[in-house]
C-alpha cells in the first residue's frame, strides 16, 4: 500500500500540470464530449470565427459530419462554398502571409488543445483585454503580447481589465454567460478535434462495463456451482 501512495505522490506534478497548464489565469472550462449540440455548434462558430486564418488539417468535413451526425444542412452551413465534404479544413491564409500580418503565422489547431489544454483555450478566449499599445490594441493575460486580434470582440464587447484582475466586456451581441457558452462549445469543439475517437471510445467503453457486469454475475453463479459439489 505505502508502494502504491508514493506512486502517486510521485505522479502529483504530472497532473497538476495537466490539469491547468501553467498560468494563472487559465480557469476550468468543463468540457462535455458527449454533448452534440454543443460539439456542432462549436464547429460552426469555428468555421465563422477562426478558419479565416486557422486550419485543422487533420481533420475532414466528412468525419466531423458523420461523428456528429450532422443533418445535411447543418454540413452545407459549415462548408465554404467550393471545397469537397471529403478535404481537409485548410485556411484561407498563407503561412507566409500569416507571420507577416500578425507576427506569426496562425498555427493549426487541430492538436491545439492535447497541446495546451482544453483550459488553456478556454481561458484564453476570454482572457483578451484592451491595451492600446499593441498593435491590434489588444492584449491577453493567458498568453501575453498575443499576435491574434480579438476575433470575438464583436460577440463579446469590448473587454476591460479591472483593477482586481478580472475583465469585464461591454456592448457586446452577447452578456457574459452567452459568451462564455460560446467560447466553451468552441473549446468543446476543438477537443474533440484533437482527438476524435474520444467519442467512439466512450461509446465502445459503455459496452465493455456492461459486459464485464454481466459477466460477472455469470462468473459468480459458476462459482457457487463448482463448490455446491465441495462443500
Ligand atoms: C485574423 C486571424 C486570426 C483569426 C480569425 C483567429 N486567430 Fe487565433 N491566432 C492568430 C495568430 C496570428 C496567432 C499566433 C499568435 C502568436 O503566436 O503570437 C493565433 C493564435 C491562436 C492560439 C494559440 C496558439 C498557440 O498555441 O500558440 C489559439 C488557441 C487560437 N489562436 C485560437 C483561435 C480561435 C479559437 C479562433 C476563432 C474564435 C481564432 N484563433 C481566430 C490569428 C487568428
Amino acid at each position: 500500500m505505502k508502494k502504491v501512495i508514493a506512486v502517486l505522490m510521485a505522479c502529483l506534478p504530472a497532473l497538476v500540470f495537466a490539469a491547468g497548464g501553467n498560468n494563472e489565469h487559465v480557469v476550468s472550462a468543463n468540457i462535455d464530449l458527449t454533448d452534440k449540440a454543443s460539439l456542432k455548434r462549436g464547429a460552426q462558430a469555428f468555421m465563422d470565427n477562426c478558419s479565416g486564418c486557422h486550419s485543422l488539417q487533420y481533420q475532414r468535413y466528412q468525419r466531423i459530419a458523420d461523428d456528429l451526425e450532422m443533418t445535411e444542412e447543418e454540413v452545407s452551413n459549415l462548408i465554404l462554398s467550393d471545397v469537397k465534404v471529403g478535404e481537409q479544413i485548410k485556411s484561407a491564409m498563407s503561412s507566409d502571409n500569416g507571420a507577416t500580418w500578425f507576427g506569426a503565422p496562425p498555427p493549426d489547431l487541430t492538436l491545439e488543445a492535447r497541446l495546451k489544454s482544453p483550459d488553456w483555450i478556454y481561458s484564453y478566449l476570454k482572457s483578451f483585454y484592451v491595451d492600446e499599445s499593441r498593435p491590434f490594441g489588444v492584449n491577453n493575460l493567458v498568453f501575453p503580447a498575443v499576435g491574434m486580434p480579438h476575433v470575438l470582440e464583436g460577440l463579446q464587447g469590448t473587454p476591460v481589465l479591472q483593477e482586481d484582475g478580472t475583465i469585464v466586456a461591454s456592448g457586446g451581441q452577447m452578456n457574459a454567460e452567452e459568451y462564455d457558452q460560446y467560447v466553451l462549445d468552441i473549446t468543446n469543439f476543438l477537443t474533440y478535434t484533437g482527438e476524435p475517437v474520444k467519442l467512439e471510445r466512450e461509446r465502445i467503453g459503455k459496452w465493455v462495463l456492461a459486459f464485464l457486469a454481466f459477466f460477472f454475475v455469470i462468473a459468480f453463479f459458476l462459482k457457487k456451482e463448482y463448490w455446491r459439489d465441495v462443500h
